[in-house]
């Protein structure tokens, strides 16, 4: 039963899609268990670039069958945006490769409708959300207000519901959010209808999927979105996405208990960055701060926003290692970091001069943070060519072990490059290895 979750260790875009796609190679299953389109994957294959928000990064093995599971929520244009790129690269996607579950919910056209008015609302204060509607559908899941895939096996019913949830969502964008913006019933119903037609061969039950592939001995990969530090409840809240993005959302998200998880690998880049306002307490604000920017092409994949760099942060890893119960960590873009002596890791926050257990509670503390940092010699040396742990420059395996004895969680992976090869196992790497060599 090998199965391995990954998820981000940091506030996102640490390269989990590169890592999605190695490990698939050897999968029978990919399974996306949170988010929506909010998360953007880029792959690198033979240097040809593929951007994925919502399909698994599996698909571009033809062996692999993907999953959207029942904790995401899914915009049926996205979905089917995405299935129309893939197909014009001349990748086959049937419903047997692609199954969305039933109880997954849709982002419907009123969603970033409500996203951009809720921001206009909070004006300075806003999240920086992507826009997409992802937290107004997690609302409408919770308030038990949501469109199920599963909904549209039956349209004659979901369309009084929907006129209702539409006439809804106007009176609280005019009245409660005092916003100018509306929602048209027909356009949403357009999107239904269309979802219905095109998507409904590929709806299933994610659930019973990854349970008969688990009894089977097949190997399974699930694909966390986002990261850590942007989870709704232990995130920078209220600077956060509106899933859980901790490795225990895989268990809720697809319908599986905890026993089905074999290895839980955690994502980090060698540095950190972030996307969106909230608290950064490793951010650099001078010249160092972009060249790493410019280096390591720190851009969202989704919205193109110039992302936030800053030190790698090994006491925020430390709680990513708590929240998420971590076997192993991939220590991504060492390479960015050639050329750039001394390089610092931030071990432990103060406060008032004094050192703090853990994030503080309360948001206006975070402001107050002085990291304190350990320094260590950098290298001059690219290392995108190089395979191999040992012939890393004496420097970057020296940066490699110091992280692992902060943060006291073996580092299994360092990748160098961009592409699918360009990434090194560790002594440590013995899981990975074995997976792979299916
Ligand atoms: P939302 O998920 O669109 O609601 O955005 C909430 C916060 O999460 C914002 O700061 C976004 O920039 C951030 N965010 C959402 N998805 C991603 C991602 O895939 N990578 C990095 N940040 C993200």
């Amino acid at each position: 039963m090998p199965s391995i979750v990954i998820t981000g260790a940091q506030w996102g875009d640490e390269g989990k899609g590169k890592l999605v796609d190695a490990l698939s190679q050897s999968a029978q299953v990919v399974v996306r268990f949170q988010g929506g389109h909010n998360a953007g994957h880029t792959l690198v294959v033979g240097g040809v670039k593929t951007k994925l928000q919502l399909t698994p990064c599996g698909i571009l093995r033809p062996e692999t069958t993907c999953l959207i599971a029942a904790g995401v929520v899914a915009n049926p244009r996205t979905v089917l945006a995405e299935i129309e790129t893939l197909r014009s690269r001349g990748v086959e996607i049937s419903p047997s490769r692609l199954v969305i579950d039933r109880d997954c919910q849709l982002v419907l056209d009123y969603h970033p409708i409500l996203d951009k008015a809720r921001e206009d609302l909070l004006g300075d204060e806003k999240i920086g959300t992507t826009g997409l509607g992802i937290g107004p559908a997690y609302e409408d899941r919770a308030g038990r207000r949501g469109v199920r895939f599963g909904d549209l096996l039956d349209l004659d019913s979901l369309r009084p519901r929907l006129e209702v949830l539409v006439a809804e969502k106007n009176l609280m964008l005019e009245h409660v959010l005092s916003s100018k913006l509306r929602v048209d019933f027909p356009s949403v119903w357009s999107t239904v209808t269309l979802a219905a037609e095109q998507l409904l061969p590929f709806v299933g039950n994610a659930s019973i999927m990854v349970t008969n592939a688990l009894k089977r001995g097949e190997r399974v990969v699930f694909e966390g979105a986002q990261a850590t530090l942007l989870d709704v409840t232990f995130g920078t809240v209220p600077f956060v996405t509106s899933s859980s993005t901790i490795a225990g959302a895989v268990l809720t998200g697809c319908g599986i208990g905890p026993s089905a998880i074999d290895h839980v690998l955690g994502v980090a880049k060698a540095y950190t960055t972030r996307v969106g306002s909230g608290p950064f307490p490793t951010e650099i604000h001078d010249a160092m701060g972009e060249h790493i920017r410019t280096r390591g092409g720190e851009f969202g994949t989704v919205t193109g926003r110039p992302r936030r760099c800053g030190w790698l942060d090994a006491f925020a890893l430390r709680r990513a290692i708590r929240l998420n119960g971590y076997s192993s960590l991939a220590i991504m873009k060492l390479d960015v970091l050639s050329g750039i002596s001394p390089l610092k890791i931030c071990t432990g926050y103060r406060i008032d001069g004094k050192l703090i257990e853990d994030f503080p509670a309360l948001n206006s503390e975070l402001a107050k943070i002085v990291p304190e940092y350990v320094e260590c010699p950098g290298w001059e040396d690219d290392l995108t060519n190089l395979r191999k742990f040992e012939d890393l420059p004496a420097n970057a395996q020296k940066y490699v072990q110091l992280v692992e004895s902060i943060v006291e969680c073996p580092v299994s992976l360092v990748s160098v490059g961009p592409d699918r090869i360009e990434s090194i196992l560790t002594p440590n790497g013995r899981y990975l290895q074995q997976f792979s060599a299916a």
